[in-house]
């Protein structure tokens, strides 16, 4: 499977973001991932529709946002409009309104046509969202908390991104996105791929290296 990389621009200078999201082009990044946070679901607040709708169209990459919110239903409208290619959304935060919040929610990110995710913090076993796997475009496996960017990879994932891989090839979608978001740096790439991962976000690995398409080019191989 082709590996791509999702620059986080959490890590970068919100001052520029304009310059940076063409940089990010230029360096071979395959989608820009966007961390919405609301301050609640997590502490920090980032941004909302309005930095996607401002840095649509500066690139053709697709843009990925992670929504880090409380009830993201609420949220979609704004961010399919925006002109975001996919949405990804927390199990913990559908699972807490209700069980059929998370499904419900990833059809009405659909019904933009828009691509749609489900996300599993490290603590929840990723069968929870085996259910709604074949709804999904792109599964995701963080490996940090949410919240803060320059974390620590937490290893013990790498029995989950398995998992995703083998349900995926189970149900006919061997070609299916898994995504690995926190963490992720030069030297713990190649175990993530290898696990089944074929989509890395990486923000403090790419905004902190000298050479920005070197490093996506490293972690990509
Ligand atoms: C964490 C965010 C991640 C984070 C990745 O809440 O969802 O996307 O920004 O940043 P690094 O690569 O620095 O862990
Ligand atoms: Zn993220």
């Amino acid at each position: 499977m082709d590996i791509k990389i999702a620059p986080s621009i959490l890590a970068s200078d919100f001052s520029v973001m304009g310059e940076t999201v063409k940089k990010l082009e230029a360096s071979g990044a395959d989608l820009i991932h966007c961390d919405v946070m609301d301050g609640s679901f997590v502490e920090p607040i980032t941004f909302g529709g309005q930095m996607i709708k401002n840095i649509r169209p500066l690139t053709k990459l697709a843009l990925d946002a992670h929504l880090m919110v409380e009830h993201p239903q609420t949220q979609i409208k704004f961010f399919a409009e925006a002109g975001a290619d996919i949405i990804t959304v927390h199990y913990k935060a559908c699972n807490k309104i209700s069980g059929g919040y998370l499904a419900d929610t990833l059809r009405l990110i659909k019904s933009y046509g828009v691509k749609c995710g489900a996300v599993v913090n490290p603590d929840v076993p990723v069968e929870h969202i085996f259910p709604v796997f074949p709804l999904c475009d792109m599964v995701v496996i963080m490996s940090v908390y949410p919240g803060y960017g320059g974390q620590k990879f937490i290893g013990d994932v790498i029995p989950k991104i398995k998992k995703a891989r083998e349900y995926a090839v189970s149900i006919g979608r061997p070609e299916l996105d898994i995504q690995v978001d926190g963490g992720v740096t030069e030297e713990n790439a190649a175990e993530i791929i290898a696990a089944g991962a074929n989509v890395l976000v990486a923000g403090s690995a790419v905004f902190k290296s000298r050479d920005m398409a070197a490093t996506i080019a490293k972690l990509k191989s």
